[in-house]
């Protein structure tokens, strides 16, 4: 698909009040998104577990403006409360998605927005939080467009999200999302997220991802600055071949189920992106001295116990915990002995992979 396609037209009957309501879950990608392109295009392609627990609910009211400009205004309640540093990322977003929407010049958008998970945890809210917004606006959408088949929502919510933060896209179906294109990827597009449609075994039917917050505070180099460090970077062009091919190997393990390569493959896309972050110019670090002693105990416990249990990790020092609900039990046994220890104020999040987002009633 094209991104002309996704220019919304013929949306002349519009409504003077309509609300919406969404729950979108955040995303942990096994193989990474990093280094991008102009127009939110990613460098590589990626595959991610949308996940459950973690998710963000958003309400929108549309209220049609009398005059003015045609270009959408906004009102934005986080937890009930203004937060004007959230603004300048909810316009770009709307400026981004103008083009495609531009319905939406005629309206005022009071967005009422949480999330499940305490917003300074070091988990990244931004992929659940466009997901949500962008349901909401292509849910109006429809109603302007009420042709819009299911597949064509579910493509224009993903493309929508990802100009607001390119994982985004990755958060509106579940339980395996690709974004980008790559030959063993049906469907794959750079625009939009697809819901994973390979052969998968049924030990990744349950798959646990047991959060440990390590660092709760904020970056200090956000994913924004860091995607653009990967331009004219010495290593870019090897990293985008690697996701490559780790994403063609992963697609045999998601078939075969083979739990130890697929350790293999997760742990190394982790560190490779942090590698990234540590060759960059200037060179940073996310990982804290907490998140090595943690991965070293995850290691020293699968090679002792046989439990199939592996990290990966996002941009930050936060690290996920990935097994199959069969071995839950020991795991979380291995965390309260041996891991808590090393979380801020022992704190963790236990999560799982999900079937994506859902419409909520909406309560105002
Ligand atoms: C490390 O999607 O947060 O989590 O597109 O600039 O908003 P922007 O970046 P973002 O980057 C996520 C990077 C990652 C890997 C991943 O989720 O694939």
């Amino acid at each position: 698909m094209r991104e002309g396609e996704f220019i919304a037209a013929n949306t002349e009957v519009l409504e003077d009040q309509w609300i919406s309501s969404w729950r979108a879950p955040s995303n942990i990608a096994l193989v990474k998104y990093w280094g991008k392109y102009e127009g939110q295009i990613p460098a590589n392609p990626s595959l991610s577990f949308t996940l459950s627990a973690s998710h963000t609910n958003t309400t929108t009211l549309f209220e049609k403006k009398v005059s003015g400009d045609k270009m959408p205004t906004f009102e934005l309640l986080f937890e009930g409360k203004p937060r004007a540093d959230f603004n300048p990322k909810i316009a770009t977003f709307l400026r981004r998605i103008l083009p495609y929407s531009p319905w939406l010049g005629e309206y005022n958008l009071k967005i009422s927005t949480e999330n499940s998970f305490p917003h300074s945890s070091g988990i990244a809210s931004s992929a659940s939080s466009m997901a949500a917004l962008s349901l909401c606006i292509t849910e109006m959408e429809r109603k302007l467009i009420p042709s819009m088949s299911e597949g064509a929502f579910l493509r224009k919510a993903s493309f929508l999200a990802r100009l607001g933060s390119g994982s985004a896209c990755r958060s509106i179906e579940g339980p395996l999302v690709s974004w980008g294109e790559h030959e063993k990827l049906t469907g794959g597009s750079d625009l939009f997220g697809t819901a994973y449609s390979g052969p998968v075994h049924e030990v990744f039917r349950d798959t646990r991802d047991t959060i440990l917050l390590v660092h709760k505070g904020q970056k200090t180099v956000s994913s924004t600055a860091g995607h653009s460090l990967m331009n004219g970077h010495q290593y870019a062009s090897q990293r985008f071949s690697q996701a490559h091919s780790n994403l063609s190997a992963l697609t045999e393990v998601l078939e075969n189920g083979d739990l130890h390569r697929f350790a293999e493959i997760v742990e190394s896309e982790a560190l490779s992106l942090h590698a990234m972050m540590m060759t960059s110019v200037p060179y940073y670090l996310l990982m804290k001295p907490n998140t090595l002693a943690i991965i070293e105990k995850i290691w020293e416990f699968r090679r002792s116990t046989q439990v199939p249990v592996c990290f990966t990790l996002d941009a930050g020092a936060n690290v996920h915990l990935l097994y199959p609900g069969t071995s839950a039990d020991k795991v979380l046994q291995f965390i309260k002995n041996e891991l808590v220890a090393y979380c801020e104020k022992g704190q963790y999040i236990c999560d799982a992979s999900g079937p994506g987002a859902k419409k909520l009633e909406s309560a105002i």
